[in-house]
């Protein structure tokens, strides 16, 4: 069951002012908790059950978000970066009082699927590297990738520090002098997709990630454009 919370900490949790802004409301009589006018800031509410309205717009209040940004390229995977614009920099007042963070990191250049969540268990639960959550990269290399490089990934590669990569699945989308391809890897190492490729002589030239674990990117949302996964969505990560 939810605890209960003391009302006017629910009110400046959900964004409608500071502790003292959220005094006035209440003192001046336009908040209601179950159709009722409540006075008491103190009194104790459950903000999952209880109706609780301001001017008589319903509060909705929810601990999480979970949202699916299609990541364009030129902006960095963090909460605050001094010289380059951020992700979440793309967020709209609605959610950044949820404080969000990305999901695990892209490359400034890369784009495609980034999580963004305030659900720091989801979190360490999808980015463990114990829990082996699979990514997938629809990539554009340059260089002619056979069916030979397949068994040579799904082996696992050398990268430049030595370290070498658990089996990946590659799947040849065109082979030509620029070929492209979708890699699934099961780790998330420094740029690891762009050093694969290098351990084997080929340069990324774009890169988007299309899905992790469960989670697909929508194909309706154009580059820095983001909305709130579905409950299926939500469920899907949570009890994979
Ligand atoms: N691998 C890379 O090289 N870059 C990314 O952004 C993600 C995976």
């Amino acid at each position: 069951m939810a605890k209960l919370e003391r009302l006017d900490k629910v009110l400046a949790n959900m964004g409608y002012g500071s502790r003292k802004d959220v005094k006035n409301h209440i003192k001046n009589g336009i908040v209601k908790v179950n159709g009722n006018i409540i006075k008491d800031r103190e009194t104790k509410v459950n903000p999952y059950e209880d109706e609780i309205t301001i001017n008589g717009e319903v509060v909705n209040y929810r601990e999480y978000i979970y949202l699916m940004m299609n990541k364009p390229q030129g902006l960095v995977s963090s909460t605050d970066d001094p010289l380059t614009r951020t992700v979440i920099d793309l967020l709209s007042d609605e959610y950044l009082i949820y404080e969000p963070f990305p999901v695990g990191r892209l490359d400034k250049d890369t784009e495609g699927l980034l999580l963004i969540s305030n659900d720091g268990k989801l979190a360490h639960e999808l980015l463990s590297p114990k829990k082996g959550v699979y990514k997938t990269y629809f990539a554009e290399v340059d260089g002619t990738v056979e069916d030979d490089h397949v068994g040579i990934f799904n082996k696992g590669l050398t990268l430049d520090d030595g370290y070498m990569t658990l089996p990946a699945r590659l799947e040849i989308l065109e082979s030509g002098i620029v070929s492209k391809v979708n890699l699934t890897i099961q780790e998330g190492k420094y740029h690891q997709v762009k050093r694969m490729f290098e351990s084997i002589g080929m340069k990324v030239l774009f890169l988007k990630r299309i899905s992790m674990g469960p989670l697909k990117l929508d194909p309706s949302l154009e580059p820095g454009e983001y909305r709130e996964l579905n409950e299926e969505e939500i469920n899907m990560l949570k009890f994979r």
